[in-house]
């Protein structure tokens, strides 16, 4: 065997990456050679339409000690848990929100330990969401996992992940992210022992950098600050098994080989880490707060310009100055839903009960804001200093279409079913005489 375990990262978002785990692997000036350096098989993996804008086409040219094809059958793999299905009845327009998912008791593998929340669209029309989270405690064993529904935007709460990939091995840690595309196959181990976070899966066009408009040439997410990694492979052979998302389902099939057998590739339907730390946050320095999508860190653009099918912001530590304003997030209803999430720290719009590892859901024009303790406190800060906010790290998906929450996220234990109290205490200040 010939694992290779050193972890290097190329930068970039969206290159066209080559590289190779062995010289020579990857053929130069053109992509099916008759016969591949090392004896290796050529396929390539298709992330958009073949003829999608040159802009926007993503694919890459793999070079592999066997082809992806190899495998047993697939048959159905239980796991009630994670699924797509969001149902057509009814939603409540309540705001929501939960405790932590509580770390499993019995042993459970990243796969095994997710738990579908909520979500819209579908995979068979490629477009909308599923908002998953997980809690795990053993490495995935002899498993490895593709998504043909979607790609998979992995959110750290507690402990790192070693993401070995088909195209090499990323690790994250919470206040980083991983993006794994669609269809790559990938097995994830716990360096920590235990790891909880959020999952987006999204169904539709790749995630991608906003435009910048007139901020300019640089700011918010900065393309190098994204890390893809060099090629690495695995040379095993075994009794493993190869499990799928496809069309909302689990599927399983044995396979006799470890399929993260890629010497070599090239392309740009890649995986990559980001690190939210690097964020380059902007805004007001002058008054009010400005609308939540200068915290845009990815997109995934819809068929209607200016829509996101889906958008990934967050809310990091920065400084506020804004004069004669109240400085928290205002209150609002928006058109979007958005689920919410916090990786460390506190959220500057709640006093307490958002806690690291719980998450909140606002669907379609459900009002919501801070809390009665924050508006009171925002309402008579003073204004002649700035605040900052520090040692923090939440963030939202957000959505185009409503996110329907699962039956088991709102039966679950965890579910905070008296969180609307929260804004119970907000006063009337009311007086037509002032
Ligand atoms: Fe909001």
């Amino acid at each position: 065997m010939g694992a290779v375990t050193e972890l290097n990262y190329m930068t970039g978002f969206g290159n066209e990456f080559a590289t190779e785990a062995l010289p020579g692997a990857l053929p130069v000036g053109q992509n099916s050679p008759q016969r591949v350096a090392y004896g290796l098989y050529a396929e390539q993996i298709s992330g958009t339409a073949f003829t999608a804008p040159r802009a926007h086409n993503r694919r890459t040219w793999l070079y592999r000690i066997r082809p992806a094809v190899m495998h047993g059958r697939f048959e159905p793999f239980p796991h009630p848990r994670l699924h797509s299905d969001f149902g057509t009845g009814p939603v409540t327009p309540d705001q929501l929100r939960w405790d932590p998912l509580p770390l499993p008791e019995a042993p459970a593998d990243f796969v095994e330990g997710l738990f579908t929340m909520a979500g819209n669209g579908s995979p068979a029309v490629q477009q909308g969401v599923g908002v998953h989270l997980y809690a795990a405690n053993r490495d995935m064993q002899g498993r490895y996992f593709y998504d043909a529904d979607g790609e998979l935007l992995i959110v750290p709460q507690l402990g790192r992940l070693r993401i070995a990939t088909e195209l090499g091995v990323l690790e994250v840690e919470p206040q980083q992210i991983a993006v794994v595309p669609r269809g790559i196959r990938f097995r994830v181990g716990l360096p920590d022992g235990q790891a909880r976070g959020y999952v987006l899966e999204n169904f539709g066009a790749p995630l991608r950098l906003p435009d910048l408009g007139p901020i300019g040439a640089n700011g918010l997410a900065n393309p190098r600050d994204f890390e893809t990694p060099v090629a690495a492979y695995e040379d095993l052979e075994g009794d493993f098994e190869l499990l799928a998302k496809f069309q909302g389902h689990l599927w399983r099939a044995p396979i006799g080989h470890s399929p993260l057998d890629v010497v070599a590739w090239h392309g740009n339907h890649v995986p990559y880490r980001y690190d939210l730390r690097r964020f380059n946050t902007i805004g007001s320095i002058s008054f009010d707060h400005p609308d939540p999508s200068i915290f845009l860190v990815l997109t995934s653009p819809s068929d209607t310009p200016g829509v996101g099918n889906t958008d990934f912001v967050i809310f990091p530590p920065r400084w506020l100055v804004q004069q004669h304003t109240f400085r928290p997030p205002w209150f609002h209803r928006n058109i979007a839903s958005e689920f919410m999430g916090l990786v460390h720290g506190a959220y500057d719009a709640k006093a307490e009960g958002f806690l690291p590892g719980g998450c909140s859901l606002h669907n379609c024009m459900s009002g919501h804001g801070p809390d009665a303790a924050t508006f009171e406190k925002a309402s008579t800060a003073d204004l002649s200093r700035p605040d900052v906010i520090t040692d923090t790290m939440a963030f939202m998906f957000e959505t185009r279409f409503v996110l329907r929450p699962t039956v088991q996220a709102m039966q679950a234990p965890h579910r905070q079913r008296d969180y609307q109290h929260c804004w119970a205490g907000l006063k009337r200040h009311f007086d037509p005489r002032a």
